[in-house]
């Protein structure tokens, strides 16, 4: 494995006039699409997150993108089409709430679980016999994937373990030097990853919250279960094979703490006074509610908000940011509150979790 290539990157306007068809014949997006297909890995926006992309009909490319992240080779990816014709290349039969999903949710940040076609290489399954399938909802992400002419596997483009990207700045971080180019299309708009739901299984059951909600999908499919490994207290094995690694870790600390507020606030100092005491460096992911009142309390070093408790959205865009600014600022302890489960909060809360390790009090 090389690490130390040239890691091209490329500037795309994130112009609202910018069409699919009008982003294909641009320079970059042909440049970026032809080393695709020459078996590269490349990095893009999607309304998700930043995508470590190469071809999916090709075990040596995809080879390229656990090696490139790190990943474990039993954590299947997702694949990223960019039109329905491209699905039959990838997906055998689709159950009828699959396409119903499709007409409902895609393009947008909802990858369905299919029964795979020979074409799709080996290791983007991980050997299963199903494939995570998506269409993103992002004219860059749509131009490149046409452009390549073949579907186009596609982690987050993190090191493994590591917050997802939600710029091309957090790809280079992770990864200048160790794939072939970079696509900067601007921040990302969801903010968290998207929504995993198994079709091929009745009532299909969501192995991944994310930016479609179960209240969204029940609204048109009826009744859909939950991976019982990510309700609260949890200690089931998840199905997605990737959910059961520590992930989206800031290289510090971080601990949950979740109750009345009076009693978070308590206990978080304690933390927070206790580690200051042990010559640690702290942090407070805050939020903008509580913002102004840890920026008053000498044990918090570093307050970072995350966005208002009422507005869950804002909180899923900014999350992985905020927990990449905590090791700019080298925190090396964090302590932060909790937020509510509903719609997109499930996927919010899931991160959180993950990123703190499973280290929650609750007071
Ligand atoms: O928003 C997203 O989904 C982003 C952007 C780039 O599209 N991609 C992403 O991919 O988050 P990744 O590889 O970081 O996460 C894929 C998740 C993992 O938890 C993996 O285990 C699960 O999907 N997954 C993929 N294929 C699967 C399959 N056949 N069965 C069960 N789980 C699967
Ligand atoms: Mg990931």
């Amino acid at each position: 494995m090389e690490t130390n290539q040239m890691t091209k990157v490329w500037s795309v306007d994130n112009d609202v006039e910018n069409t699919v068809e009008k982003l294909r014949s641009c320079t970059q997006i042909v440049d970026a699409a032809s080393l695709l297909r020459a078996g590269e890995v490349v990095a893009f926006p999607t309304e998700t997150v930043y995508g470590l992309g190469a071809n999916a009909l090709s075990d040596e490319a995809v080879e390229k993108i656990f090696l490139a992240k790190g990943r474990p080779s039993d954590n299947p990816l997702i694949v990223h089409i960019g039109a329905r014709e491209q699905l039959a290349t990838v997906a055998g039969e689709i159950p009828t709430k699959g396409k119903q999903l499709m007409d409902a949710f895609w393009p947008g940040p909802l990858t369905i679980i299919l029964p795979k076609t020979d074409r799709v290489a080996s290791l983007v399954t991980a050997g299963l016999e199903s494939v995570g399938i998506r269409m993103p909802d992002h004219p860059v992400a749509l131009a490149i994937i046409e452009e390549a002419g073949v579907p186009i596997a596609a982690p987050s483009a993190n090191r493994s373990g590591r917050p997802s990207p939600t710029t091309a700045a957090h790809v280079l971080t992770d990864l200048e030097g160790r794939v072939a180019g970079v696509l900067d299309g601007g921040a990302t708009g969801v903010g968290v990853e998207s929504t995993v739901i198994d079709v091929t299984v009745n009532p299909p059951i969501i192995l991944r919250p994310g930016g479609i909600t179960r209240e969204q999908m029940e609204a048109v499919i009826g009744t859909v279960a939950l991976d019982p490994s990510f309700q609260v207290g949890a200690v089931e094995t998840p199905r997605a094979p990737g959910m059961k690694y520590t992930h989206y870790a800031p290289e510090g600390e971080l601990w949950l703490v979740t109750g009345e507020a009076d009693h978070v606030r308590k206990k978080m100092s304690e933390m927070l006074r206790d580690a200051k005491q042990h010559g640690q460096k702290t942090g407070v992911l805050a939020t903008e509610e509580s913002r102004s009142y840890w920026e008053q309390q000498p044990e918090a070093d570093v307050v970072l908000s995350v966005g208002s408790h009422t507005d869950l959205e804002e909180v899923a865009q900014q999350l992985y940011a905020v927990l990449r600014d905590f090791d700019d600022c080298q925190a090396q302890f964090i302590v932060g509150e909790t937020f509510s489960r509903d719609g997109l909060g499930m996927a919010v809360m899931n991160r959180l979790e993950k990123a703190a390790g499973g280290r929650i009090l609750s007071v």
